[in-house]
């Protein structure tokens, strides 16, 4: 959980640092990372699979959540590998320093580019359909040199399990873009072991979706996935690797009850091991690639409070300096979040209002009744739990400059992402001769 408190001047603090000040230093809207919490969730993720695994395993962080360099530093500080889902993200591990041996990379559509650029650079590739397997058995023909190195990959299979989260971010079920349909199993593993000078393939990877509360999705999961292994082997593969993916869900509310991280590994450690028994297996190494629920409530955002807007009998609108652009989510998902005011955490709650962002756009709201103390211009208003696809889903709408981030701990903030200004906004326009 964040290391958040009350100071004495009644602000809120995180890492130490008054949030209030920080925003004086570093304007709003305002990133700021706990680097404590995350650290301490790599940890738990780490631990758990150590204390309730008798294999090996590696925790992947699924860097789509919030993919920056120092984020993903400090994630392969704790020892953890990185999921990446495009040439951008991997680039960016890359130069974070991460070592490709622990770099993972998905996408249902990678291009011939992003393909070179991952197996030059030494990572595992999960391999999601057909078009991208004849790539790169194409792009390992062209480079079949005698030292040449078979590309490392994992095959991304649909596993047929449906669970309870939004259609959006749901995607074990048949009808999905993503991976291989299990129906096709044996012409798959047939054409892998025609390819084996070309193609090292060392594990299969399942995805059944996210912000998902129940554990039993993910039991049926890895069930479902060392049968896989085993019908993979018995066709002459040599699969030793299982990634159950990511998907445990976080609390944004006070109403949401996801398991901890401990209670979400123990039962994938038990199945795994449970399935292999009884079947006489070894043990596979077990990889998961979390995003959420590693970096989700271990960010919140600090806005300051502007115009209001109150319509008698209906609501309180209250404008904050930001919004859909460094939070999309509420508008894209409905995603409900809640929040304080930084600058009066002792203040009675007096109020129910509508938190709405600063878009040309009315569905622009980031919290409908939100309940909170009398507020006034100039207030910060903080919403909680903003480390997970906010700052990796900005955008530049009605071209507001992206938000800087702040890294907090003990006391000491330092920036991860400097705000944008201005400049950078046309800094990659171009304008014709004939225009100017
Ligand atoms: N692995 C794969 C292959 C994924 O597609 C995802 C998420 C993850 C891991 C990490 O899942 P997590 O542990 O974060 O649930 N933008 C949406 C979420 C999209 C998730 C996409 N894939 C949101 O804001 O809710």
């Amino acid at each position: 959980p964040l290391t958040a408190r009350t100071n004495n001047s009644g602000h809120l603090e995180i890492g130490g640092c008054d949030v209030v000040t920080l925003v004086q230093q570093f304007g709003s809207p305002l990133y700021i990372l706990d680097e404590e919490s995350l650290r301490t969730a790599c940890r738990q993720y780490r631990d758990s699979f150590q204390n309730y695994y008798k294999g090996e395993s590696q925790v992947l962080y699924a860097s789509k959540a919030w993919n920056c360099l120092a984020v993903c530093a400090i994630v392969a500080s704790e020892g953890l590998g990185i999921d990446v889902a495009s040439g951008g993200e991997l680039y960016t591990a890359l130069t974070a320093g991460v070592t490709p041996d622990k770099i993972y990379f998905h996408s249902n559509n990678k291009s011939r580019e992003e393909l070179i650029y991952a197996s030059e650079s030494g990572c595992t590739i999960v391999v999601d359909n057909w078009y991208e397997l004849s790539l790169l058995v194409e792009l390992g023909k062209n480079n079949s040199s005698e030292s040449s190195v078979p590309i490392r990959i994992m095959l991304r299979l649909t596993p047929g399990i449906d669970c309870h989260t939004h259609e959006y971010i749901r995607t074990g079920q048949l009808d999905s873009k993503f991976g291989f349909d299990p129906n096709h199993l044996d012409e798959l593993f047939e054409e892998i072991n025609k390819h084996k000078s070309i193609l090292n393939c060392v594990g299969l990877h399942a995805h059944i979706g996210s912000q998902i509360f129940e554990r039993q999705p993910h039991r049926d999961l890895a069930q479902l996935m060392v049968k896989w292994l085993q019908n993979a082997n018995s066709k002459g593969l040599n699969i030793t690797e299982l990634n159950l993916g990511g998907g445990l869900g976080i609390t944004y509310i006070e109403s949401d009850d996801p398991p901890s991280i401990e209670e979400w590994v123990k039962p994938i450690c038990e199945a795994i091991e449970e399935t292999c028994n009884t079947q006489n297996l070894p043990l596979p190494k077990l990889l998961c690639e979390p995003g959420r629920s590693l970096i989700g409530t271990t960010c919140v955002t600090a806005y300051t409070v502007g115009s209001s807007k109150k319509i008698p009998g209906i609501r309180t609108y209250i404008a904050v300096d930001g919004g859909m652009s460094d939070n999309p989510r509420p508008i894209t998902y409905q995603s409900v979040y809640r929040a304080v005011i930084a600058n009066k955490m002792s203040a009675p709650i007096t109020e129910t209002v509508t938190i709405a962002g600063k878009h040309c756009e009315s569905g622009d709201v980031l919290i409908k009744d939100a309940t909170l103390p009398t507020t006034e211009p100039g207030d910060i208003l903080v919403v909680m739990g903003t480390g997970a696809y906010n700052y990796s889903m900005a955008s530049n709408y009605n071209r507001l400059p992206r938000s800087a981030a702040v890294l907090v701990e003990l006391g000491e903030a330092n920036l991860i992402l400097r705000r944008e200004t201005y400049q950078d906004l046309v800094r990659q326009d171009c304008l014709p001769e004939k225009l100017s």
